[in-house]
């Protein structure tokens, strides 16, 4: 009997946001199934230490803020030339941005949210859409988008704001660029306790613990026993890239385990959050492992910078 090839067999992919969660769980996997990536994004150091462990035949780093276009399209060019060709881009650098809800969002923070999470994606499809065409490529787009793309309740306001935003553009390009043969998805993810999910922006050195991301969600869910992880979203990009799903355009895969349409998972109340990490903390470990853990001084200086966004 012989063994089936892998799935990316020699394909090229461009990965933005990959030195670290969902991201980097992708380029190992592409790798492992026989494409060739790059990973674009800022964090240098981590992406390097990716590539190493990956290994740098099959894998580069290129820094790319895809906020820049510039970059964008630098790191297009860079991909072009050093494998000669681009049939994948996941589209997945993202920040969860200011964790307020709509009374307390300050524009500047929606700004920068937008500009990431939307005008990121958008510079990504635009420029390596655009190589695709000029090419004909039948490539294959994927863009991490959420859960919280087509509700609200799941994360902060202006996170799910540029999370509806994205969506759209996911299904407008799936439109145009549909017409040359190129499909454009995104893969939705309910939460994953990646960096991002445990980190409070602002906060330096303060980290949730992913298990109480993990206990809290997998509370929530319809699936019974279900917890995402970064390796779960990354087999739905790799489908969405993959000859299996030829026929998919335009569409939202939905990663969240049927998670019920009555429920909001985001305490836009910052007070309740602190209260409901130290309750879950209380219930789980000693009095000695929380004093390491959770240091006074960070949740200390973390009300002191959202004094103004606590309510009560
Ligand atoms: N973790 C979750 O619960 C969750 C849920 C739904 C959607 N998502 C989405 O998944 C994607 C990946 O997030 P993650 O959870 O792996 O978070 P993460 O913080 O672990 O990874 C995000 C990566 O994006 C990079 N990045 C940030 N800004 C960038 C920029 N301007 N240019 C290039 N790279 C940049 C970061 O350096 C980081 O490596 C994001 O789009 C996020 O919104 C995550």
């Amino acid at each position: 009997m012989s063994t089936p090839s892998p799935r990316l067999e020699g394909k090229v992919a461009i990965i933005t946001g990959a030195a670290g969660g969902i991201g980097e769980a992708a380029a190992r996997l592409f790798v492992e199934n026989g494409a060739f990536v790059v990973i674009a994004d800022v964090q240098d150091e981590l992406g390097d230490q990716v590539v190493a462990s990956i290994g740098p035949e099959r894998c580069s780093y290129k820094h790319c803020d895809v906020t820049d276009e510039k970059q964008v399209e630098e790191a297009v060019t860079y991909t072009l030339e050093k494998y000669g060709t681009l049939d994948i881009v996941y589209s997945n650098a993202g920040i969860i941005g200011s964790l307020t809800g709509t009374l307390n969002l300050d524009l500047k923070a929606l700004e920068k949210t937008i500009d990431v999470n939307v005008c990121g994606g958008v510079a990504m499809m635009k420029h390596t859409g655009r190589a695709m065409v000029a090419r004909n490529i039948r490539g294959s787009i994927i863009c991490t988008v959420s859960a919280g793309a087509t509700r609200g309740g799941l994360g902060p306001a202006g996170y799910t704001a540029s999370k509806h935003a994205i969506l759209g553009v996911v299904r407008s390009a799936s439109r145009e660029l549909g017409m040359y043969g190129i499909r454009v998805n995104c893969v939705s993810p309910f939460a994953v306790a990646t960096p991002m999910a445990c980190t409070i922006p602002g906060v330096k050195r303060f980290r949730l613990d992913p298990e109480f991301i993990e206990a809290r969600m997998s509370s929530v869910s319809n699936l019974r026993g279900m917890i995402l992880k970064p390796k779960d979203i990354a087999e739905v990009a790799m489908f969405l890239a993959s000859d299996e799903s030829a026929c998919i355009n335009g569409h939202n895969l939905v990663v969240d385990g049927g998670f019920p349409d009555s429920s909001d998972t985001f305490p836009v109340n910052t007070y309740k959050a602190v209260m409901d990490i130290l309750r879950w903390s209380f219930s789980k470990v000693t009095i000695s492992s929380i004093l390491s853990t959770f240091m006074p001084r960070y949740i200390i200086s973390w009300f002191d910078q959202n004094r103004d966004s606590i309510e009560d």
